[in-house]
């Protein structure tokens, strides 16, 4: 048998105005997100690999050279390879915490402090964490927090997006009547009018 490699792989899949339109057989999309699709591969049940559109093939390996600065740390995926357009990541078996929402998973006090734990390493090596949104942090099934999506860390410019979540968090979220379950429709408007500054928060 002829096992393709994951560059050849990378180069088979294909997108149309950032939909996946060609994706090879040994590949199963399971995230994508405003600059990448990540895909887990057949025969690798460990890795995920994420393939960059066309457009912000370049990140690829800004991305790479942040996780290097994170690597060994229990709240980042380990980096396992990096090629033109396209990174493989040690996969996380768990749920993103929009997914959490979707299912009515309750976020404890314990995982948003896990959280800034997290973040308070990324500081401490230097980097400024940034675009934390639902999406990009991951409970594993482990109950381990990670955080994905960090080739925003590198920016200059300081993110509210962490701060504002958790004051949603603490205002809304932990009230006792307060819904702890979301259909993805009402997530994606809250989402939408947050990006346009249309929330009191
Ligand atoms: N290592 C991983 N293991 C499991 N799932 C992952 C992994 N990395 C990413 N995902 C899934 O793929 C989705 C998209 O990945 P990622 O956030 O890295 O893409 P992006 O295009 O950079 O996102 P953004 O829109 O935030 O810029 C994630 O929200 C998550 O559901
Ligand atoms: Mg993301």
């Amino acid at each position: 048998m002829n096992t393709k490699t994951i560059k050849e792989l990378v180069e088979e899949t294909l997108f149309i105005h950032q939909k996946v339109d060609t994706v090879p057989n040994e590949f199963t999309l399971i995230g994508q997100g405003r600059s990448a699709a990540v895909f887990r591969m057949e025969g690798s049940p460990d890795y995920a690999v994420k393939v960059f559109y066309p457009e912000f093939k370049q990140l690829a390996h800004q991305e790479a050279a942040v996780y290097e600065r994170l690597s060994h740390n229990k709240y980042y995926p380990e980096l396992v390879e990096v090629g033109e357009g396209y990174l493989v990541l040690e996969y996380l078996n768990g749920m993103t915490f929009y997914e959490c929402l979707v299912a009515g998973i309750p976020i404890t006090p314990l995982m948003v402090a896990m959280v800034d734990d997290a973040l308070g390493y990324a500081r401490s090596q230097g980097l400024n964490p940034s675009d934390i949104h639902l999406k990009n942090i991951m409970l594993t099934n482990n109950n381990q927090i990670k955080v994905i999506d960090v080739v925003r860390f590198t920016q200059d410019k300081d993110c509210p997006h962490w701060s504002d979540l958790k004051k949603a968090y603490f205002t809304y979220y932990q009230k006792k009547y307060f819904p702890k379950r979301f259909a993805p429709i009402f997530l994606e408007l809250i989402i939408r009018l947050y990006r346009k500054r249309l929330l009191p928060i």
